[in-house]
């Protein structure tokens, strides 16, 4: 008989997260790795989990996140570790943190204002002293990090609403430099929205070269995901193809009723360009979004929930409509007296949903906005909505196939080596859960709620989630980017 294992998980069903048939075994970790697995009966540990045949699958990987301070303010990350989710990537959407190399303007920027309305919390002048501070207070998940560009636009521009001059963008440059040497994994923009909408595309070029010495890649929330989606996904692509670097399309979607079925031609020419750049996708599992709260997003929906508001914070969680009607005024002067506010907005067709999420390119990420007071359901139930809504209910797709998109595809796509597959060697990130009640819980109506069937879950070994709450651990780590061979 060997040493005993410092954690020993028996009678496992194994759904490795590379899209495999599930196998039955136990898994022997030591330190912050998988030591062995394979039938382990003869052998002890410090600490036993016995599964009963329930999964153990790599520890989920939240592909598209806004944690970036919810790693320093919530360490604990209940939102994520209770849906089984191991590491974050965070960063996303043009709204990082860091760097914030002078006091930020008040008020903050939207949308930088979903990260942190006072802006007390964007108080790292370079990336690197951020990194710092989640190495010297890790939080319960691992994490990898992008640099905003709307975040670098706030930083170094005065009139947001003009494109960026040479010289700005000289600056900007540096500071995307900066930050992949500091450790982060790539750049974000937020193009859509309106500080950002003044970027030309050459100004996003531009600003993202230091991406190609690093291997880092481009993520974006595209320009337009509405009647011009095709024109956003053709800049997306000249970004990739001129910076030389992998694509990441931020939560993949069509939006409005003009555009309804228009998903099979998004994915169509994703599908064809994917044959001569490196291109990847995330998405979100429900049909509403959520962001800053705005007329004209407003008049696209078929429902608005209010998820927070500055000024009149006692009618989050509330419908739009309903809030005109108490305020007696219409919903546009109810945007107006309830603005800064965040809503989520019901927009998108259940079909072009199911149609992006079951793509097998397709990856998983909430999305979720940790700050808000009445939050969409999405920060605390996508992983298990896939598995058990979209999985085990629908059918969209095997159990497997489901992990994968969360474990696995994403893990190659971010260059997260030794994350996102459980074999020998690997580190020890798990989510185990029960197959048959994994579902989420949260709702529009009570959206702060653990999933169910979540049993435990392990980050580099330790154990951060179980029996329902988290347990104090922090082991999280701030992962590097692995190269992609041939620098795709
Ligand atoms: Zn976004
Ligand atoms: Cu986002």
């Amino acid at each position: 008989m060997n040493e005993p294992y410092d954690l020993l998980i028996r009678n496992a069903s194994i759904v490795d997260g590379t899209g495999a048939p599930r196998f039955a075994g136990d898994i022997g970790i030591r330190g912050d790795r998988i030591a062995r697995i394979g039938d382990l009966s003869g052998e002890r540990g410090h600490a036993e989990i016995d599964l009963a045949g329930r999964i153990a699958a790599p520890g989920f990987i939240d592909a598209h996140t806004h944690d970036d301070r919810l790693m320093l303010s919530n360490p604990d990350m209940a939102p994520k570790v209770s849906q089984g989710i191991t590491t974050v990537v965070a960063g996303n959407c043009g709204i990082s943190l860091a760097p914030m190399p002078r006091p930020i303007p008040q008020p903050v920027t939207p949308p930088l204002n979903l990260l942190d309305e006072k802006g007390d919390w964007f108080a790292f002048p370079t990336f690197a002293s951020y990194i710092a501070e989640l190495r010297a207070k890790p939080a319960a998940t691992n994490c990898a990090l992008l640099v905003g560009h709307t975040t670098l636009r706030v930083a170094t521009l005065d009139d947001l609403g003009q494109p960026a001059t040479a010289e700005q963008i000289a600056r900007m440059r540096a500071l995307v430099q900066e930050a992949m040497e500091a450790g982060a994994v790539g750049v974000s923009t937020g193009l859509f929205y309106e500080p950002s909408v003044a970027a030309p595309c050459e100004e996003v070029i531009e600003t993202c070269r230091p991406l190609k010495e690093f291997g880092g890649v481009y993520c974006t929330h595209m320009r337009d995901e509405a009647d011009h989606v095709v024109d956003s996904l053709e800049e997306t692509f000249r970004v990739g193809r001129e910076v030389g670097v992998p694509v990441v399309i931020s939560h993949l979607k069509v939006v409005g009723p003009a555009n309804k079925g228009r998903s099979a031609e998004a994915l169509a020419l994703i599908e064809k360009n994917m044959a001569n750049q490196p291109i990847c996708v995330d998405c979100y599992p429900y049909t509403a979004g959520s962001t800053i709260l705005s007329a004209d997003r407003a008049a696209s929906s078929s429902r608005v929930i209010v998820s927070w508001s500055k000024t009149l914070p006692e009618y989050a969680g509330q419908d739009l409509d309903v809030i005109a009607h108490k305020l007696g005024c219409t919903e546009e002067e109810a945007i107006r007296r309830l603005s800064p506010a965040g809503g989520i907005y019901f927009r998108l067709d259940e079909a072009d949903v199911q149609r992006i999420l079951k793509h097998d390119k397709v990856m998983i990420g909430s999305d979720g906005l940790p700050h808000d007071a009445s939050p969409h359901p999405r920060l605390w139930g996508s992983f298990p909505r896939v598995l058990g809504h979209y999985g085990r209910l629908l059918g969209l797709f095997p159990l497997e196939m489901a992990v994968y998109k969360m474990t696995g595809l994403t893990a190659k796509n971010f260059g997260l080596k030794d994350r996102g597959v459980l074999k020998e060697g690997a580190y020890a990130d798990l989510a185990l859960f029960d197959a048959e009640t994994v579902d989420e819980a949260a709702t529009y109506e009570k959206p702060i709620a653990p999933a169910h069937g979540i049993e435990a879950v392990i980050v580099n070994g330790t154990v951060v989630w179980q029996d329902g709450r988290p347990t104090g651990s922090r082991p999280g780590r701030v992962l590097a980017r692995e190269a992609q061979e041939g620098g795709r």
